[in-house]
């Protein structure tokens, strides 16, 4: 008041309570804080003569306090905030700032909360931490102000929003969660498409490897992956065709061999059987040529009496009719024991170069008008430009008739007898075939129809078909027969067309 007026009204302040601030009994605040100076003033001389003295009352003046925002933060504002404050204390009273209030005006007259003011006011220590300055919160620094004598009359605040931090703080956490949750997401993303494109495929492979296994070959695994898989589940479809390739070709094979063992036991069994009965044959026709040998001349001896007796008896004689039974028969038994011989003998074939068509067309003229051809039909099929081999006419022939009159034995009530002459395909040999439609060969006597003496004819020897089996191997060839029951027989005589190194 002496001073100025003026001043004693700016110093005066009003207090205004605040929430966090240390209790105060009084309403206002008369006094006031001052920066002072003192300079000593000199005369020209040096001397000494007075000092002057300068103060600035600090209350309400807000050079200072925006001084320091202008310099630390160029008045920067966030989101209608001043960002940094600065304030000056004079004890616990907020005398200067730029702290503003709700309504904009400057916080003046608001107190320091009690935590800073025990801290800095009561023990002197600079505060520094989180405070809430009228309506937001402040990273803050509290320094105690000091006076000449160094006690603490005051404390200079400077604060910065916090808001701007919190903000980048919020900001980087969410872009982190943001960062978090997209790897997340690209994560499942990438675990969805690496199963479809590869486990998936891979199972199914695998399972189909497995099948395969226990296999079953008849898989084809399709997927759509990347290229190795996709190449190796081609290469286990390629492997299970292969694999079934092979088992089918063994399943072949398996049955295949089967048959070819069958065929080779009966091939083997056929040769057995021809050996078999070639040396029966052999040792039976020495046997027959000794005993028909033997037995001709008594033979003869007996017929020639016999006819002496028959002609020396009266024609009425009643004994007549057995002598001539004794004839019939001796000549039967002679026709036998010439047979006998013939099958004996086993003569070399005398062989020349001769035409098997010519043969048989021969033969038929022969036997077309014999009474026991009457009944029958006889079909020839000769191939053309038969090549002539070398063989025993005689002998060939006599095999000839041997199986055509049995074929019209057999078809006594007639019939139908095909005589087919053929090339093989490597032309090698001459197929001839008789087939009748005759009653078949009795099976009984099926496998040893070409022994010697079997027949079922009363009046057959059973030579003619062993004979004729001789001749047959004699010429290097095969004769065989099929028959059936019933539908017919046919004999298939093959002869050798290069039969010259038979000579
Ligand atoms: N075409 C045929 N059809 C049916 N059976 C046949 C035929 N050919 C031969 N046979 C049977 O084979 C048997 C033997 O024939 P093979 O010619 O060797 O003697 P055979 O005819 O009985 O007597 P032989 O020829 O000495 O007069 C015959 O008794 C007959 O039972
Ligand atoms: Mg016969």
């Amino acid at each position: 008041m002496e001073e100025s007026p003026l001043l004693a009204t700016q110093a005066l302040i009003e207090i205004a309570p605040t929430p966090k601030s240390k209790p105060r009994l009084e309403k206002k605040e008369s006094s006031g804080m001052m920066l002072k100076a003192a300079v000593p003033i000199f005369e020209d001389n040096g001397n000494f003569v007075g000092v002057l003295l300068a103060g600035v009352l600090l209350n309400r003046n807000f050079e200072i306090v925006d001084k320091i925002k202008e310099i630390v933060h160029e008045g920067e504002i966030y989101k209608g905030n001043e960002i940094g404050t600065a304030t000056i204390f004079q004890n616990d009273l907020r005398i200067s700032t730029n702290v503003k209030n709700q309504d904009g005006t400057r916080a003046i007259g608001t107190l320091v909360s009690e935590e800073v003011y025990d801290e800095v006011l009561n023990r002197g220590r600079r505060y520094v931490g989180e405070a809430f300055v009228v309506n937001a919160w402040y990273l803050s620094a509290y320094e105690p102000i000091r006076d000449i004598n160094n006690d603490i009359i005051g404390i200079l605040y400077v604060g910065i929003l916090k808001k701007p931090f919190d903000d980048i703080l919020r900001n980087t956490l969410i872009t982190f969660l943001g960062i978090a949750l997209g790897g997340i997401v690209l994560i499942i993303f990438i675990a969805v498409y690496l199963a479809k494109r590869i486990s998936i495929p891979l199972r199914k492979i695998e399972e189909s490897a497995k099948r395969i296994a226990q296999g079953d070959y008849y898989q084809e695994v399709k997927v759509k992956a990347p290229r190795e898989i996709e190449y190796l589940a081609s290469s286990l479809n390629q492997m299970a065709k292969e694999l079934d390739k092979e088992k089918k070709e063994l399943e072949k094979w398996g049955a295949t061999l089967e048959v070819k063992v069958q065929e080779r036991t009966e091939e083997i069994r056929k040769i057995h059987a021809q050996l078999f009965r070639s040396e029966k044959l052999a040792s039976l026709g020495k046997l027959a040529a000794g005993v028909a040998h033997e037995i001709n001349n008594p033979l003869t001896g007996i017929l020639t009496n016999s006819s002496l007796l028959l002609d020396d008896l009266d024609k009425n004689d009643p004994r007549r009719e057995d002598v001539d039974v004794i004839v019939k028969e001796t000549i039967r038994c002679r026709e036998i024991v010439k047979r006998l011989l013939d099958f004996a003998r086993q003569t070399k074939p005398q062989k020349q170069l001769i035409n098997i068509n010519a043969i048989i067309e021969n033969i038929i003229l022969l036997i077309r008008n014999q009474t026991s051809f009457r009944n029958i039909n006889i079909q020839k099929n000769l191939i053309n430009d038969i090549p002539e081999i070398m063989a025993d006419k005689d002998q060939i022939q006599q095999v000839f008739i041997n199986i055509i009159i049995n074929a019209s034995e057999a078809m006594s009530k007639g019939g139908l007898l095909t005589i087919e002459s053929k090339l093989s395909t490597n032309k090698e040999t001459i197929l001839i075939s008789f087939a009748d439609t005759g009653p078949g060969i009795p099976e009984e006597i099926k496998d040893k129809i070409f022994d010697p003496f079997v027949t079922t004819k009363e009046q057959g020897t059973g030579l003619g078909l062993s004979i004729s089996y001789g001749i047959i191997e004699q010429h290097g060839g095969e004769i065989s027969m099929e028959s059936k029951r019933g539908e017919g027989t046919t004999f298939i005589i093959q002869l050798p067309v290069n039969s010259l190194e038979g000579e």
